[in-house]
């Protein structure tokens, strides 16, 4: 498949669909800029080569409604603080107002569209939509990994209509960060996988055995596997209907001879509280009605010991309630073990990004995906509808 550096983009209209689905307070300021940071390069490139930018994004899940609150006008004024260029703003992006301002582009200027989700036909992929879009531009880039798991205009309508479709420099990096730590890793490969349902978790699960030489398992989801295994979990949560594929999963991993990790002791709560009574405790001494908030110290040293062996580390979910001080030790100690390892490491999911930043190990990981979602889409062993568009 060609790249944007293959194709002469000088002079051109470059549409570039970025995901600048970024985090932000009630003041309206963004608290994570990574999301935009991760497109500079891009952007860089195409201003050295006189292109015309036309960027467009996401923001939140507006329904197809106006929504001020999920306007991208704070992340223009952002871009441009990190660019240090101008950037014009288009209040919508679509319409005769916005064709004219992109016909009035220069070579070198930057255009970023209103949110794309203020138009139900983004979501529903409408194809008036998309060529509208399309008509926009010469060249359409797909730049935004963290999507690219949607059928959505600006992601897989586009390309049907575009003259010329290329693969981003942000979404190529995703895939060979993917590449590198999945379809072919250096052994062992190591997945740390937390959080709170194996529900959304399980398409991933299941595939993981497929290629994982350890698996380790933390965070609420554990409870359930740690059930169906007979242990009496009191308060945890738990998700009684996916007990019999918790453990159809530990007999399949032990089918494989994959090592399967679960807790062998556990940090409790007696509520869900930052002001909980703790105890830590072996999984046969949960006091009743407590649930279990984070992985014990003994778990620690066993996950960190099975860390330091993979040669590749995959991780994506918590070990407990990292928000909650009490239960961040064991989301901490794994996030510690990870960074201190010269292993390949990945670390992608939105919570797990925030864990990772939280325990200062952001910067001591190999890569850290701009995809949640996308991330796991890919875990589950499919293609990215937004990369096979490109096709
Ligand atoms: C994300 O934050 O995971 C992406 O921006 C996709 O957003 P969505 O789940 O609303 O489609």
């Amino acid at each position: 498949m060609k790249s944007v550096k293959d194709i002469n983009v000088r002079s051109k209209r470059v549409f570039v669909r970025v995901d600048y689905n970024v985090p932000l307070d009630e003041h309206l300021n963004i608290t994570d800029d990574n999301r935009i940071s991760a497109t500079l390069d891009l952007i860089q490139y195409l201003l050295e080569q006189n292109a015309k930018i036309i960027l467009a994004s996401h923001l939140g899940r507006p329904n197809g409604k106006r929504d001020s609150k999920l306007s991208l006008a704070p992340v223009c004024k952002r871009l441009a603080e990190l660019i240090r260029k101008e950037v014009l703003f288009a209040d919508d992006c679509v319409g005769e107002k916005v064709s004219k301002m992109v016909a009035q582009l220069d070579d070198g200027q930057i255009l970023l569209l209103e949110n794309l989700r203020f138009h139900n036909e983004e979501k529903d992929n409408g194809e008036e939509f998309s060529k509208q879009l399309a008509d926009l531009c010469d060249i359409y880039v797909n730049n935004a990994f963290a999507v690219s798991h949607r059928d959505q205009a600006s992601v897989t309508g586009i390309p049907k209509f575009a003259a010329v479709s290329v693969p981003g420099f942000l979404l190529e990096k995703e895939l060979q960060a993917y590449h590198d730590s999945v379809e072919n890793p250096k052994k062992p490969l190591v997945a740390v996988i937390g959080g709170a349902k194996v529900s959304s978790k399980l398409a991933a699960l299941e595939n993981m055995l497929n290629f994982v030489d350890k698996l380790i398992i933390g965070g609420a989801m554990a409870n359930t596997f740690l059930k169906s295994q007979g242990c009496d979990t009191k308060g945890s949560i738990i998700e009684k209907d996916l007990l019999s594929k918790a453990r159809g999963i530990i007999e399949k991993a032990k089918e494989k001879n994959i090592e399967l990790l679960l807790p062998v002791d556990l940090i409790c709560g007696d509520k869900l509280d930052k002001h909980a009574e703790v105890k830590e405790v072996l999984l046969d001494e949960i006091p009743d009605r407590w649930m279990a908030l984070d992985i014990g110290p003994k778990t620690v040293q066993i996950y960190a010991r099975a860390i330091k062996d993979a040669k590749t580390i995959v991780w994506n979910g918590p070990m407990g309630v990292f928000e909650m001080e009490k239960f961040m030790s064991g989301t901490k100690a794994v996030a510690n073990a990870i960074a201190d390892s010269s292993a390949f490491s990945v670390v992608g999911g939105g919570d797990t990004v925030l864990a990772a930043k939280l325990c200062s190990v952001a910067e001591k990981v190999s890569y850290i995906s701009t995809g949640g979602g996308a991330f796991l889409y890919l875990m589950e062993g499919r293609q990215l509808p937004g990369m096979v568009a490109l096709k």
